[in-house]
């Protein structure tokens, strides 16, 4: 392996990889780092030739025990869904694990990552689909035992300020804000409830995308720049287009509210059209065509550690006033048109891309 790796042509290879590749010793010092390694820890391979493996892992990590099999047995081991979180790698880190024995290096393994996102972004969609199934019967309960009593409320509300002083016409008004409120977040439960199949027609993404900068800049994204990456060749979808601009009217919002207060806030929308793009299908051998990619970005806060992973469940939020539904909504509305949506945090900030099929290829379910 010394020999080979050497070789300009074969560093090639190996930086041309898309799976990250390393070679460690028994102690966990880096000897070697192809390019996919250096983006899986976000470092340079000449500072990991440097540091220690076990800088990157935490204290228990099953590949820290892995290696140390290998070492011992000098037999390849492979081991399959592994989560390497760590406080320096982040949280939700899921690869498979191939760790072999160098031949010629005696006491070095080399590693071998494979980043299990995609398929575990399809495995979490399901999940996501699951959770507003929930809240499905919670909306249907809901809108009977909350919004009755509530208009009842209100109208006795209106009826007190007809007659009352000004310090109870602003308690009165207080009451009314308060139902409105507590009826709009019911209004937007009851979208989950909702199983009527919904009309669909191709749309054009990037009228959609254009329609929710104008809201936004008119409103929760003032002062914000827009950066737009459009591909013209982008083929219409097959979806409903009030469905599909309240998707992007959630990302929009939840990004220029991860800026705020910032003095830079940049926005980026941006559509691509990529054929070969195929998906396996979670608990099936399909693999399903989404070529079109469709993102939003933005250089916030980041979403933080703890909400990660149930983000797009019902009712986890990070904000005051924050009712949580967004993603929620977003997953739901995204799976009914045969699509995926998954969020990057590598970069600065957050990017959540949508994935979808074409319309001719659109597998479209309700529910
Ligand atoms: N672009 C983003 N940057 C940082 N954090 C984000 C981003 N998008 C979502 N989040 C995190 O995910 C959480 C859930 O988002 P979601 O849109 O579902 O609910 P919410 O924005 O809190 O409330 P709602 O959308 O119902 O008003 C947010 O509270 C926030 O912590
Ligand atoms: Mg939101």
């Amino acid at each position: 392996m010394s020999d080979l790796v050497e070789t300009s042509e074969a560093l090639g290879v190996m930086n041309a990889l898309p799976h990250p590749v390393f070679v460690v010793d028994a102690s966990g010092k880096f000897h070697f780092a192809n390019t996919s390694a250096e983006m899986f820890f976000k470092t340079s391979a000449a500072v990991l030739l440097a540091r220690n493996l076990d800088q990157y892992l935490s204290l228990a990590s099953p590949l820290r025990a892995l290696i140390e099999q290998v070492l011992k047995g000098r037999s390849p081991v492979n081991e399959y869904k592994v989560d390497l979180s760590s406080p320096r790698l982040g949280s939700e880190r899921w690869v498979d694990i191939y760790v072999s024995p160098m031949v010629e290096e005696e006491g070095r393994v080399a590693v071998q990552l494979q980043v299990r996102s995609m398929a575990d972004t399809l495995d979490r969609q399901l999940t996501h689909r699951g959770a507003a199934r929930t809240v499905t019967g919670l909306a249907a309960m809901l809108a009977h035992e909350i919004k009755n009593p509530l208009s009842g409320i209100r109208g006795a509300a209106q009826l007190l300020e007809t007659s009352g002083t000004e310090d109870d016409r602003t308690l009165t008004r207080l009451i009314t804000d308060e139902t409105d409120r507590i009826v709009r977040l019911v209004d937007r439960m009851e979208v989950f409830s909702d199983e009527r199949p919904v009309e669909r027609d191709p749309v054009n993404i990037h009228s959609v995308l254009e329609h929710v900068k104008k809201v936004a800049e008119s409103g929760f994204g003032r002062g914000v720049m827009v950066e737009e990456l459009y591909d013209p060749s982008l083929p219409p979808v097959l979806g409903n287009r009030d469905q599909l601009i309240q998707v992007f009217l959630n990302l929009v919002k939840n990004a220029c509210e991860a800026m705020e207060g910032r003095e830079d806030r940049v926005l980026t929308l941006k559509t691509a059209y990529r054929p070969g793009m195929r998906v396996a299908a979670a608990g099936s051998r399909d693999r399903v065509s989404l070529p079109i990619s469709l993102s939003v970005g933005d250089n916030g806060v980041g979403i933080p550690d703890d909400i990660l992973a149930h983000m797009f469940d019902p009712f986890v939020s990070s904000k005051i006033n924050g009712s949580g539904l967004g993603l929620a909504l977003v997953a739901k509305i995204v799976g009914d048109h045969g699509g995926v949506v998954s969020c990057d945090r590598s970069g600065k900030g957050t990017r959540f891309e949508i994935l979808l099929p074409v319309w001719k290829e659109a597998r479209l379910t309700n529910g």
